[in-house]
């Protein structure tokens, strides 16, 4: 079977981005700076299909209209991010077509009721990945130096932002009604959903990533730090905020099951 390819180049056309101020670029840092904004487009795309199928699931749960609206709005979300991603793509000088990864399905969960495979899921996507994301974000929005590329990335971070929000608060209005069996059931998947995050992030992340400066002002990442703000993410940030919530997050990540 051929690969399928994303093509976003008339998304890209339909919003051109003028990089004019950036610093001198080798080709080196160029093509680094192409392949990562073209794998942040597949991310993307592939995060509106993740959230097209939550909300399928938030339906069969049984979710109301108010926390189902906000799901399609995320997927709208993440499919113009993909289409920001391919204008810096063009902007550096690149095809905003790239080949789209085989997408195993969002889990159904299907041993479970239908509210907690949608928690299992949430956690994952909202209170784990996308939280990961913003602190992600915000660093590269920091370190980046054209204006069009600082403006594309507070854009998507201030979105990336209520996708991550979606599953604490979710979190916070269940918790109070979960019931101690489900939130031991939810604490001992989440030794898998870390193991996956993990797992996810060192293969998105590759360690020693050298790099210039003029590298990281295009979005770039230095793989190490990149790495130590992902460990610091989880411990300070996400295992805080699952334990807060009833969840027993600290034993989770120790105990976390490798991918
Ligand atoms: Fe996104
Ligand atoms: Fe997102």
């Amino acid at each position: 079977m051929s690969a399928q390819i994303l093509d976003l180049r008339e998304d890209a056309r339909r919003r051109p981005l003028q990089l004019t101020d950036a610093a001198h670029l080798s080709n080196f840092d160029r093509r680094s700076a192409i392949v990562t904004w073209q794998g942040r487009m597949v991310n993307e795309w592939v995060s509106a299909r993740i959230f097209r199928e939550l909300r399928a699931q938030a339906v069969d749960a049984g979710l109301s209209g108010a926390w189902r609206d906000r799901l399609a709005r995320f997927e709208a979300d993440e499919y113009r991010h993909g289409a920001q991603c391919a204008a810096a793509v063009v902007a550096l000088g690149g095809e905003a077509r790239a080949e789209l990864p085989t997408l195993p399905a969002v889990p159904a969960h299907r041993e479970t009721d239908a509210l907690e495979a949608l928690l299992r899921n949430v956690l994952s996507v909202s209170c784990l990945s996308e939280t990961v994301a913003v602190a992600l974000i915000s660093s590269e929005r920091m370190e980046s130096g054209p204006a069009g590329l600082e403006r594309t990335l507070r854009e998507i971070l201030a979105d990336e932002v209520g996708h991550a929000r979606f599953g604490w608060r979710l979190l916070d209005e269940l918790t109070p009604k979960m019931g101690s069996a489900r939130q031991a059931r939810l604490s001992g998947w989440l030794r898998l959903a870390f193991g996956h995050l993990e797992a996810h992030e060192l293969r998105e992340l590759p360690a020693g990533a050298a790099q210039s400066a003029a590298a990281a002002s295009v979005g770039v990442c230095d793989g190490d730090e990149a790495r130590r703000l992902f460990y610091d993410t989880i411990t300070d940030v996400i295992v805080p905020g699952l334990e807060r919530r009833g969840l027993a997050a600290a034993a989770a990540w120790r105990t976390r099951i490798a991918a």
